[in-house]
C-alpha cells in the first residue's frame, strides 16, 4: 500500500493522490528502485496469488490499520468532484472499505450503497457515525450486485486503485459490464487507478523500501509477471517487534485497455484526469482517473 498518514513521512516523489491506493506508487514509477538484482523472475505466479481468504483477503488483512494508514476521509477535491458527478444520485461505491469516501458522500445528502467483500472492512465502516445512512452489501464488486435487480445509479465509483484488485481481465470486463447494467442512462462510472506500470523489459522481482522510522520499517516485495500484467506484492511491516505480511495480488491495465473494456460494456470515455483537481491526463501522469458514461442521457 503506501505511507500511513500521520505516522510516517510521505516520500517527496509520491503525489498525494496516489498514496491511499493498494499499490506502492514508487514501485510503479521508479521501477523497483531496490531491485534484488538476481535472475529475472520466471515462474508463473499462480501459486503465489492463491491468497487464502479469497476476495476478502486484502480487506480482512488490512482492516484494523486501514484508517490509520490512509486517513479516515478522502481529499476535499475527490469528494467535491464525486458530488458534482453524482448529481442527485444515487451512488454505488465498489470496494467501499471503511467508508473513507462513502461516509462523507452520504453525509452530504446523497443516497449511497457500498459493496465490499471483506467482513472486517465492513465492520470498521459500521463502527463509524453516519454509516447508518449507507446501504452495505457484502459481495464481489465485479458483480455489482446490490440485491435489487431494479436498482440503478447515477454514479458508480471504484476508486483508490481497487479495480486492479480484480485479478484477471475477465473479472475486470465483467465488472464493467455489470456496472453498465446498473447505471441510469447518462450515468457515470469513475475509476481511479495507477497510470504507470513497472519496467516492461523483463519480469522482475524487487524490494522497495516504503519507509524507515524509529519504530517501523515498511517494505514492499514485488513480483511482476508482465505477460499477464500481474503483480504479486507483499507489504511487509516490521513494527514493535512484530512482522506483518499483507499480500496484494493485482492485475493492471493500460488506459486504452480500460477504454476497450468500457466500450465492450457499452460505455464511452467522457473525461480522463491525473488527479481529483481534474488536471488533464498526459503521458507523464501517475494516476488515471477516468469517467465513463452510459449513453442515453439528455446530451445525446
Ligand atoms: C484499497 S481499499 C479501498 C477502500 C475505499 N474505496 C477507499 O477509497 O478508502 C479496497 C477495498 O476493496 C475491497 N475489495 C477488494 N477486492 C474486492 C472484490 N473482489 N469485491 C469486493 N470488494 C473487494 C477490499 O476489501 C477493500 O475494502
Amino acid at each position: 500500500m503506501s505511507v500511513p498518514r500521520g505516522r510516517r513521512p510521505r516520500p517527496a516523489s509520491a503525489p498525494a493522490a496516489v498514496l491511499p491506493g493498494p499499490f506502492p506508487s514508487q514501485a510503479w514509477s521508479l521501477s523497483f528502485m531496490c531491485s534484488a538484482g538476481g535472475a529475472p523472475y520466471s515462474e508463473p505466479m499462480t501459486k503465489k496469488q492463491s491468497v487464502t481468504g479469497g476476495k476478502a483477503a486484502y480487506g480482512d488483512g488490512i482492516a484494523d490499520v486501514f484508517d490509520a494508514w490512509y486517513g479516515v476521509e478522502s481529499s476535499d477535491e475527490c469528494l467535491t468532484t464525486l458530488r458534482k458527478l453524482a448529481g442527485d444520485g444515487p451512488v454505488l461505491e465498489l470496494g467501499v472499505g471503511t467508508g473513507r469516501v462513502a461516509v462523507p458522500l452520504a453525509a452530504s445528502g446523497l443516497q449511497v450503497t457500498g459493496i465490499d467483500a471483506s467482513p472486517e472492512m465492513i465492520e470498521q465502516l459500521r463502527a463509524k457515525p453516519g454509516s447508518e445512512r449507507i446501504t452495505v452489501v457484502q459481495g464481489d464488486l465485479a458483480d455489482a450486485d446490490v440485491g435489487d435487480e431494479e436498482a440503478r445509479f447515477s454514479l458508480i465509483t471504484c476508486v483508490d486503485n481497487t479495480l486492479f484488485l480484480l485479478e484477471s481481465q475477465e473479472e475486470q470486463v465483467r465488472c464493467f459490464r455489470n456496472v453498465a447494467r446498473r447505471l441510469t442512462p447518462g450515468g457515470l462510472f469513475v475509476i481511479e487507478v495507477p497510470a504507470r506500470v513497472p519496467r516492461m523489459d523483463e519480469d522482475e522481482h524487487g524490494v522497495f523500501v516504503e519507509s524507515v522510522s524509529a519504530d517501523r520499517v515498511g517494505l514492499w516485495i514485488v513480483d511482476h509477471n508482465r505477460a499477464e500484467q500481474r503483480m504479486f506484492m507483499q507489504q511487509v511491516s516490521f513494527e514493535n517487534g512484530s512482522v506483518r505480511l499483507l499480500p496484494v495480488p493485482v492485475r493492471y491495465a493500460w488506459p486504452a485497455e480500460l477504454d476497450l473494456m468500457a466500450q465492450m460494456a457499452g460505455l464511452r470515455l467522457r473525461e480522463r484526469w491525473s488527479d481529483w483537481d481534474r488536471t488533464p491526463f498526459s503521458s507523464t501522469s501517475v494516476v488515471n482517473i477516468s469517467v465513463y458514461e452510459k449513453p442515453g442521457g439528455g446530451d445525446d
